[in-house]
């Protein structure tokens, strides 16, 4: 049983009882539901406390039995609370730590609710794409007001509990117990053990100077800020229903927008990533619990554009670092970049003065490997050649001590090269971060042939304490992110040989919801990096197929912003991308020159092939094993890439699409003689997915 049951001065005491957040599970709530009935037939109980064990009252809905049988199974949580609602004796909530979405909305259909200082209170469903949905919107209007509800449900943040119990009127929380809570709680409850009639909040009236005028100016906020997710407009619709029906009624319409919003593809998607999220951390052959290396000081080679930003997230986290360079120019000049960024933040009040000394105080500086001697934990960021790489592993090699973990941030090498330059290939592993590298959440984690186990483990964590999303990818070439993007960069130069200008491909695919189209993100990142990367590919794949726009474009020197030119014009300073006549006059002789006579192209078109040519090879990557599961994929692409997040990924979005019409879309754009027949192929597994009446997820 997922709850206890005791008896203290006359009080019965039910803890629930379900690690690590006491999650509603079926056990759990059952558990409640046996405590109530046992202290309500047992004379000497007078009054009833409920309160979580460990480190929560309680964190809602037990993500566990999502989707599963037991998340719904009665007694569920509208009949837990109706229970309680109708004992005949008080129920008092014992609130501290934590209580959120269903946890809240369980201490809010007891009769009384004390808290400890420092609870975090909070109704997180909007996050997921829902409403509260057992009772929340027609209970909170009435202890807090329509202001404080409304903000509460709309924006699903938390607010502490003594923020709360201070609010003039309120009626959450009756009173704030200091010290032991449980013994204050027993105390509350003995206190109002005779007070008949029992207080419920749904009897309680919403009370507003002018409802109506408020709700709207809700609801035009939110319609401004929420523009691709329907649940924050419906969160107003549910609470204006606690203002204006009868408190049963408020309940029906709010079980209604509560079912018609899980079945929408925004929910389906908040829902893929909050669980990917989660997913994304287990390694399927690294059991949780398999032991790591301490990680207290970590060393990064190179302090250019990458080598900055990785040291930043380990001084934000409070983890000393030593940078490496080969000049003192160069080392200067990187720690001016990271003083920079750091004031900016100061500047704009998001980072206190003396957090940046703090942070700056961690940082050590170094032009020799002998100082790296100590370091748990080595990046290495510097130029994107083997030869570099090589040199820099050989001299690490040397000098780290046993045990340290050595990484590389290389986008595109391979780390089994990598490690086989050292005596240690077991301790060498990828750490792909993406650029911004102090911004961006993305982490890949490559996993060479020889990486250890206890490493992998090591650096998740190491991951998590960064606050990063870190997933973990095979060796290949581009390793999951950077290899569908090739892809998907293809199809783009394709479209501007059949008659596509870099802005539309560009609308089309930000209408979708990408937050910047592949010319804009070429001309931002650089359009010489992918000219590097095209080299080099060229020589080891003699054959491959692609659009020589882009290398004529840098053959102009059109880089992108940096150049003041690129894909689009650019005005001193300004980064707003203006149509380039003569970029397009570049793309009209192209064509010309391969006989390919331009045609108009829709918007349903580019956004197929872009996002699907992204889905053919994410099945490859799958099938190779590169990514050990679908979520994976998508969590790369919500958050190293841009992808919608009100989509879900590219598989997510597949599956929602549905296979057999991605595969017929495919087979389609194999028969466009200016297209790549053999890519379009759709991936076996794709095929065999929707033989089977499959989907990725
Ligand atoms: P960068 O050119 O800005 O910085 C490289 C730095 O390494 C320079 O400061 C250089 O002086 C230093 N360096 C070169 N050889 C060295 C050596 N032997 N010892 C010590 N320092 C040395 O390059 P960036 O953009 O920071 O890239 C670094 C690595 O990160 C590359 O492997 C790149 O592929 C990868 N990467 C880059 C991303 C980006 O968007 N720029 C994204 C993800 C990975």
């Amino acid at each position: 049983m997922s709850a206890s049951y005791e008896v203290r001065d006359g009080v019965a005491v039910i803890t629930l009882n379900n690690p690590p957040v006491n999650g509603l599970g079926y056990d759990t709530r059952v558990g409640i539901t046996q405590g109530l009935e046992q202290a309500q037939s047992d004379a000497a109980v007078r009054a009833i406390v409920i309160t979580g064990g460990g480190k929560a009252f309680s964190g809602g809905a037990d993500i566990r039995e999502f989707g599963t049988p037991k998340a719904i199974a009665e007694p569920n949580l509208l009949s837990v609370i109706r229970a309680i609602e109708l004992c005949s004796k008080p129920v008092v909530a014992a609130v501290h730590s934590v209580a959120m979405g269903g946890g809240l909305e369980l201490a809010l259909g007891c009769h009384y609710r004390v808290t400890a200082p420092g609870a975090q209170i909070a109704l997180p469903e909007v996050k997921l794409g829902l409403i509260p949905g057992a009772g929340a919107t027609q209970r909170l209007p009435r202890v807090l007001g329509l202001e404080t509800a409304l903000n509460m449900i709309v924006s699903g943040e938390t607010v502490k509990s003594e923020v709360l119990a201070a609010l003039p009127g309120q009626k959450l929380f009756q009173q704030v117990i200091e010290g032991d809570l449980l013994a204050g709680a027993i105390a509350y409850a003995l206190q109002v053990a005779d007070q008949r009639p029992l207080p419920l909040v749904r009897e309680l009236k919403v009370t507003h100077p002018n409802a109506e005028a408020y709700l709207q100016f809700a609801r035009n906020m939110v319609k401004g800020m929420s523009k691709n997710f329907p649940a924050p407009g419906k969160c107003v619709d549910a609470v204006e229903m606690s203002v204006k029906r009868k408190f049963d009624e408020g309940m029906t319409g709010e079980r209604e927008i509560f079912l018609a919003l899980m079945l929408t593809p925004e929910c389906k998607a908040l829902r893929h990533a909050f669980l990917g999220e989660r997913a994304a951390s287990k390694i399927p052959d690294v059991p949780e619990g398999t032991p790591v290396r301490e990680v207290r000081t970590v060393g990064v080679i190179g302090a250019g554009t990458m080598g900055g930003g990785i040291t930043m997230n380990f001084l934000n986290a409070g983890i000393p670092v030593t940078l490496l360079e080969m000049k003192q120019e160069a080392l200067d000049r990187g720690v001016a970049t990271i003083r920079k960024n750091y004031e900016a933040q100061v500047k704009k009040g998001k980072l206190k003065q003396d957090k940046y000394e703090q942070r700056m105080a961690l940082l050590g500086t170094t032009l020799g490997y002998d100082d790296l001697k100590d370091a748990d934990l080595v990046i290495e960021a510097v130029f994107e050649e083997m030869g570099v790489k090589e040199a820099v592993f050989k001299q690490l090699d040397a000098i780290a001590k046993p045990g340290a973990i050595l990484a590389s941030n290389t986008s595109t090498l391979d780390v089994d090269k990598i490690a086989a330059c050292t005596q240690r290939p077991q301790d060498v592993v990828g750490l792909h971060f993406f650029s911004p590298a102090n911004v961006m959440k993305l982490l890949e984690v490559v996993r060479g042939k020889a990486t250890a186990k206890d490493v992998l483990a090591t650096v998740m964590g190491v991951a998590k304490k960064i606050k990063k999303t870190a997933v973990v990818s095979g060796v290949c070439d581009g390793f999951i992110g950077n290899r569908m993007i090739e892809q998907y960069g293809r199809q783009a130069g394709y479209l501007l040989d059949e008659g596509c200008t870099p802005s539309q491909v560009d609308k089309a695919i930000e209408k979708f919801g990408f937050a910047m189209g592949p010319f804009r993100m070429g001309d931002l990142a650089g359009n010489d990096i992918g000219w590097a990367i095209r080299k080099r590919r060229a020589q080891e794949r003699p054959n491959m197929r692609y659009s020589k726009t882009a290398d004529l474009l840098c053959e102009m020197g059109r880089f992108g912003q940096k150049t003041g030119a690129g894909w689009y014009d650019y005005q001193p300073g300004k980064r707003d991308a203006i149509a380039s006549p003569v970029v397009e006059q570049m793309i009209a002789d192209y064509r010309k020159e391969q006989g390919i006579t331009p045609r108009k192209i829709g918007d349903d078109e580019i956004v197929q092939r872009l996002v699907y040519s992204l889905v053919n090879e994410a099945a490859r990557i799958l099938e190779e094993g590169i990514a050990s599961k679908a979520s994976d994929i998508d969590m790369v692409y919500l958050t190293g890439y841009g992808f919608p997040l009100h989509r879900g990924g590219p598989l997510c979005y597949a599956d929602t699409v549905g296979l057999y019409n991605v595969a017929a879309a495919m087979k389609r754009f194999a028969a466009n003689p200016h297209d790549d027949a053999g890519f379009w192929q759709p991936a076996p597994l794709l095929a065999r997915l929707v033989a089977e009446g499959k989907t990725f997820n």
